[in-house]
């Protein structure tokens, strides 16, 4: 017997996932980027438009940002150095947080590693308490919507919750939460519910002006009331009208939102923001906050640059230019032809295929175009649905869309739905 055992088992496993092509290892590896004012990768010897980055406003090659970047480096050093509580609390990591908290109308925020470890620690924290000696006690029942993010499924997860105090609504279906509630409103103190603002997989919005006025009703129903969390990592800095995100285009406030700058924001970490009590609670109890370093200086800089640029007319135009864009590539795809998934407004617009071969085929007749876009296929859609995701950006010129919906066409599987 000895480790060797193990390895077998791994590499049976390795070969397990080959064998369901669920495969992630063989990442396309993206030399750099032109200088273009629509960027565009460089693999080998070839340059490539990027339809799936989730940065879609093009930050992340914004200039200021990458000043800002520069400037919070040379001034606090390229790492934190320490954790929050020890010595790696730089005022940048609190300038950005006031102004984080400023942007969503919020108490306070606070801001992690990434928006993983924010759902890992905050759910944690919000359903269990974070140890054994805490008053907090999970007499609670946890409502998740089907589709939530894996972040979200593994912070309900590390709260190891008896199973009956875990349960699951329909996917946007707001009507199976308050059935939910109204059934274990008289078995637990208090109801915790938790979704994705934006769907990543389909560009859908959760309906959350209806989840919103459920809990309100229910509110009064359980001793300490009804909590809703929402992790919009799609949804800030892209969606409604000033990219405040889902809050905005459902016009209802989350009790806590959980958010990223590692998307539309273009630099990363991940953040949460609510009333002063729940950000005390957790500043006092989040494991990844309290133990894990906060972002580098540099990247809290170009967060805090992205933020302020949202209130001036370049954020703004950034934003017109985006809805502009997913409305020209949605017309251009319908008038030859193609349908979608979901009618979404937002930058993730998936291209019905409604077949796995011809869907991963046509990613790599694209991709043979110079084109990058993601096929998407059961289980993460249902079977026959299907998809191309294809994110838009608001630095896509007309050219670039023209190019992509010029390759869908030329390429179009027969047959396609
Ligand atoms: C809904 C949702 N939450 C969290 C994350 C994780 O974001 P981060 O890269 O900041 O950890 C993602 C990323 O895909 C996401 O879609």
């Amino acid at each position: 017997m000895s480790q060797k055992n193990f390895f077998s088992v791994l590499k049976q496993e390795i070969n397990r996932i080959d064998k369901v092509k669920t495969s992630k290892r063989f990442e396309k590896i993206i030399d750099g980027f032109t200088k273009e004012s629509s960027p565009k990768a460089i693999i080998g010897k070839e340059k490539y438009q990027v339809f799936n980055s989730n940065d879609y406003l093009g930050l992340r090659h914004n200039l200021l940002l990458k000043k800002a970047e520069h400037q919070f480096s040379e001034k606090f050093g390229t790492g934190p150095g320490a954790v929050r509580f020890i010595s790696g609390s730089l005022k940048i990591h609190r300038d950005l947080e006031k102004s984080l908290a400023k942007f969503h109308k919020k108490d306070d925020a606070m801001v992690f590693s990434s928006s993983f470890a924010t759902n890992l620690a905050v759910l944690y924290c919000l359903i269990a308490g974070q140890n054994k000696n805490s008053l907090v006690d999970n007499n609670v029942i946890v409502i998740s919507d089907a589709l939530n993010h894996r972040s979200i499924i593994d912070g309900i997860r590390v709260a190891n919750l008896p199973k009956d105090q875990r349960a699951i609504f329909k996917h946007l279906d707001p009507s199976d939460m308050e059935v939910i509630l109204e059934r274990n409103k008289k078995i637990y103190k208090r109801a915790l519910v938790v979704t994705d603002g934006v769907f990543s997989m389909l560009g859908e919005y959760q309906k959350l002006k209806q989840i919103r006025n459920i809990i309100n009703r229910f509110d009064k129903e359980y001793e300490n009331g009804v909590l809703l969390v929402v992790d919009d990592a799609h949804g800030v800095g892209i969606a409604g009208k000033t990219g405040r995100g889902v809050e905005e285009i459902e016009e209802v406030e989350a009790d806590v939102l959980i958010g990223t700058f590692g998307k539309a924001f273009g630099a990363d970490g991940g953040y949460v923001v609510a009333n002063q009590t729940i950000i005390d609670y957790l500043r006092e109890s989040a494991a990844t906050y309290i133990y894990s370093n906060s972002i580098p200086p540099g990247t809290a800089g170009a967060a805090l640059k992205s933020i302020e640029l949202f209130d001036k007319p370049i954020g703004k135009k950034l934003l017109k230019n985006s809805k502009e864009n997913v409305i020209y590539f949605k017309k251009q795809m319908k008038n030859i032809g193609f349908s979608f998934a979901v009618d979404s407004s937002h930058p993730i617009q998936p291209v019905l295929i409604g077949d796995p071969i011809k869907a991963s085929d046509l990613v790599k007749k694209l991709f043979k175009k110079n084109i990058i876009v993601t096929n998407i296929s059961f289980p993460v859609v249902p079977k026959g649905r299907d998809e191309i995701r294809v994110q838009i950006s608001a630095v896509h010129t007309k050219k670039d869309i023209d190019q992509l919906v010029k390759a869908f066409e030329d390429e179009k599987p027969i047959n396609s739905l």
